[in-house]
């Protein structure tokens, strides 16, 4: 017996990192799970839509074609470059917003419209970017500031509904966001996690699991969750 069996969960972000090991351990408890993203080739999960968040129709089709669901777990995101503000562009800008912000609001609006039954659970990936700002990563810092402002937002509009949400707001974990980053420039990538021992993607996905079996009473609201070797957004302890 899993302790999600009967429920389907849509995972946005299922193709890679924290999404796709979100969709296995929700599935190993009995989820039916049905994963998105554009590389719908790599997605592992019992149903599998492409879906590209920054699209309204590609967002529509999938919802649609997903069907009554009771959990979604926003997870598709990205960051693009490491410089200062007065060296960002207009295209990386556009892009890191219309995926993190956009494409999270749009989903989670579509999701309750059209088919988040009750009780159902909605789970955003935040970061500790959407908490503390560090240097030269604006406009992700900015996105995360944005879902953790949407959160809160939802949190209130859906007060009286059975229907729980949760941030999980996680420092450094390794997986290819470092490498969609840097834009495939895998020395720079590897990089941002030497000296340290990072997060895995499992590590959050527990902690989306652990919020999503509590008792329908209990809300995991806010999750921060950092590997011993970071204690902020810019403090980071290098063993090297
Ligand atoms: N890694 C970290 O240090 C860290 C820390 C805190 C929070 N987070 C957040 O955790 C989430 C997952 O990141 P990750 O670390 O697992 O990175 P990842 O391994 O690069 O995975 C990112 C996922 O997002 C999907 N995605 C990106 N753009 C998309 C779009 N337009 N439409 C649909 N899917 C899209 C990708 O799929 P396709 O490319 O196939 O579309 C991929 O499945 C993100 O929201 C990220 O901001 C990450």
């Amino acid at each position: 017996m899993g302790r999600l069996d009967g429920k389907t969960a849509i995972v946005t972000g299922a193709s890679s990192g924290i999404g796709a090991a979100t969709a296995r351990m929700l599935a190993a408890e009995g989820a039916r799970v049905v994963g998105g993203a554009r590389r719908v080739a790599r997605l592992e999960t019992q149903v599998a839509l492409e879906l590209d968040v920054r699209d309204p129709e590609s967002c529509e089709r999938f919802v649609d074609a997903a069907g009554p669901a009771d959990v979604l777990v926003n997870a598709a995101g990205l960051a693009l470059g490491r410089y200062p503000v007065d060296q960002s562009t207009e295209e990386d800008e556009r892009t890191v917003f219309e995926t993190n912000v956009n494409g999270l609001v749009r989903m989670t609006r579509l999701v309750l419209q059209r088919s988040l039954r009750e009780p159902g659970h909605i789970v955003n990936m935040g970061s500790i970017a959407g908490r503390w700002a560090y240097p030269n990563g604006s406009s992700y810092v900015t996105s995360k500031f944005a879902v953790r402002g949407f959160t809160r937002a939802l949190r209130e509009d859906l007060l009286g509904r059975d229907i729980r949400v949760t941030t999980v707001d996680a420092g450094l974990v390794e997986t290819e966001f470092s490498k969609v980053r840097f834009k495939g420039d895998e020395a720079q990538a590897k990089a941002v996690y030497e000296g340290t021992r990072p997060l895995t993607a499992d590590d959050v996905a527990d902690c989306i699991l652990f919020a999503v079996t509590r008792p329908l009473h209990v809300v995991v609201d806010e999750v921060v969750v950092m590997s011993i070797d970071q204690s902020s957004g810019a403090r980071i302890n290098r063993r090297t």
